[in-house]
C-alpha cells in the first residue's frame, strides 16, 4: 500500500498517537456544502462535489489512526425533502463517489457498510452500494458506515417494530426488552456507539441523527464548512475529545484510581 502521507503529516499523526486517546469511533454530520458554494457564487451542487475531497481526507486520515469506525451522515431522511435537482444530483454523486473511491477504500483496507432505508434509495444507488459492500467485505482496517436515508426517528422506528412483532409471535416477552435489547435491533446492531460526533459549520444541533446511540457520545463542532474540513481539523476534534473527562453520569473520583 502507498503511503500518500506527508512527512509532516505523519509526524503529527505519531504525535497524536502518542499523547491522545484515539477515539474507536468518530461519526461526522457533514454540514455546510450549500453555505460554502454560496460563498463562492457556486450553485449548491458545486459544495457537494467539493466536500467528496473532505470526506476522502476524514476516511483516510481515521484509518491511518487507528479508528476502528467512521460513521458519516451523507443524505438524511430529511433530506428527501430538497428540491428535486439537488436530491437527483447528490444521488448521482454517490454512484460516482462509490466508483472512483473502491481503490482508496481497498487500498486502505477500508469496509464499507451503510446504515439507513435503503428501500428509498435509486436502483442504481442501491446496486452500486451491494456491490461496493461485497467488493471490500474482507477488508480489516476500518468499517466505514455511510448513513444514507437515515434517521435517528425511523431507525427507533424500525426497531420497534421489530421488536413488537417478536412479541406478537411470542418469541420475546415485555419483561426481557432491556436497552440492550434496543440496541441490538437498532440498523447499527453489530457497530458500537459514537466516542466522538463531530458537526461542521457551526450548527448546534444533532438533526436526527444518531438519536439512541449518541446518549453518551462527547460533542465536537467547528464553525468550517465541511469542504473545508482537512486533517489538521480531524486532528483538533481528537485533540479535544482527548481532554475530555467522560464521566459517564458518575463522579471524578470514581474514575480515576486514587
Ligand atoms: C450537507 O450540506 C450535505 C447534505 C445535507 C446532503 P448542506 O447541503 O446541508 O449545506 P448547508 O447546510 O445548506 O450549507
Ligand atoms: C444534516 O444536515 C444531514 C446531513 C448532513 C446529511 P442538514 O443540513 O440536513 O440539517 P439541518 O436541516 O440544518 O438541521
Ligand atoms: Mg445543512
Amino acid at each position: 500500500m502507498k503511503d500518500k502521507r506527508t512527512e509532516a503529516d505523519k509526524r503529527e499523526q505519531d504525535e497524536l498517537k502518542a499523547t491522545c486517546h484515539i477515539p474507536g469511533h468518530i461519526a461526522i454530520i457533514m454540514d455546510g456544502n450549500g453555505r460554502w458554494a454560496k460563498e463562492k457564487g457556486l450553485p449548491r451542487v458545486g459544495g457537494h462535489h467539493a466536500g467528496v475531497k473532505s470526506v476522502r481526507d476524514a476516511v483516510e486520515a481515521c484509518a491511518e489512526l487507528g479508528v476502528n469506525y467512521l460513521t458519516l451522515y451523507a443524505f438524511s431522511t430529511e433530506n428527501w425533502g430538497r428540491p428535486k435537482e439537488e436530491v437527483g444530483a447528490l444521488m448521482s454523486l454517490l454512484i460516482h463517489s462509490l466508483r472512483k473511491e473502491l481503490k482508496t477504500l481497498n487500498d486502505n483496507n477500508i469496509r464499507l457498510h451503510t446504515i439507513g432505508n435503503r428501500d428509498d434509495l435509486p436502483d442504481k444507488v442501491r446496486e452500486e452500494l451491494e456491490q461496493t459492500i461485497e467488493l471490500t467485505r474482507q477488508n480489516t482496517r476500518m468499517t466505514l458506515v455511510l448513513a444514507l436515508s437515515y434517521s435517528g426517528r425511523w431507525d427507533l422506528t424500525q426497531a420497534v417494530k421489530h421488536i413488537a412483532e417478536e412479541v406478537a409471535e411470542g418469541r420475546l416477552s415485555p419483561d426481557q426488552i432491556f436497552a440492550e435489547t434496543i440496541s441490538a435491533h437498532l440498523s447499527t446492531r453489530d457497530i458500537p456507539d459514537p466516542d466522538l460526533m463531530i458537526r461542521t459549520s457551526g450548527e448546534m444541533r444533532i438533526s436526527n441523527f444518531l438519536l439512541w446511540q449518541l446518549a453518551y457520545s462527547e460533542l465536537y463542532i467547528t464553525d468550517c464548512f465541511w469542504p473545508d474540513f482537512r486533517r489538521p481539523h480531524l486532528y483538533e476534534a481528537i485533540r479535544s475529545f482527548s481532554k475530555r473527562e467522560r464521566r459517564f453520569g458518575k463522579v471524578s473520583e470514581q474514575l480515576k484510581p486514587v
